[in-house]
């Protein structure tokens, strides 16, 4: 059997898939088996994470970054009992900072941007984790406040994506998309 730290190494000696692959191929996961991942991969996942282009180049982001089984367990509470959120190897909780954002950019930037900075990190985020070889959930549905307490957020800074990482431990149907014609427009 293949323990876990030699499936990271495997990871690395994979061959590079194309991005159209890569995004092709990716889908959600909700059932993780309760396996560590390295940290390297973790501060790759990081690293590519804040390769994100962001407005002004501020990254008005935090990322927290979560492995331990009970805080893992209250964020699944705080995640109205999304429960495979405990079994991860680790959960990202992307963080707006609109102060920083608001600096340069005033309101735009306290209600937009920072948003915007830490939804494109947290993509980068989940692409470079299937890029190694992991599965990955975007959880969205949480009680903001809850999250906060448990992560002990400085005030302002407010988490709006928990990206839940980890090994998979089920095979679920690829998820369709609507036709182009039903949402480009063309001038
Ligand atoms: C903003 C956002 C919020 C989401 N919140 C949740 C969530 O709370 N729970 C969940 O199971 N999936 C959540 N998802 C995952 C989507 O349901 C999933 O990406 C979508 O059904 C498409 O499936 P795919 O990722 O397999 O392509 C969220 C995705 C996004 C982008």
């Amino acid at each position: 059997m293949i323990i876990i730290s030699q499936l990271n190494w495997l990871c690395f000696l994979m061959p590079v898939m194309s991005f159209f692959d890569l995004i092709s191929l990716r889908h959600s996961v909700r059932a993780f088996k309760e396996q560590k991942i390295s940290d390297e991969v973790v501060e790759k996942i990081l690293t590519a994470a804040t390769k994100a282009s962001s407005a002004g180049n501020l990254q008005s982001y935090q990322i927290f970054v979560i492995t331990k089984k009970e805080d893992k367990k209250r964020l699944a509470v705080a995640a109205h009992e999304q429960n495979f959120i405990e079994n991860a190897s680790v959960v990202f909780v992307f963080c707006a900072d609109p102060v920083t954002s608001a600096g340069e950019y005033g309101k735009r930037g306290e209600d937009l941007y920072c948003i915007q900075d830490a939804t494109i990190a947290c993509t980068y985020a989940q692409l470079a984790a299937h890029s190694l070889g992991f599965s990955s959930i975007w959880v969205g549905s949480f009680i903001e406040e809850q999250v906060a307490r448990i992560l002990n957020l400085p005030s302002g800074i407010r988490a709006i994506a928990m990206l839940v990482v980890g090994i998979p431990a089920e095979k679920p149907q690829i998820t369709t998309r609507r036709p182009l014609s039903e949402i480009i427009h063309t001038l």
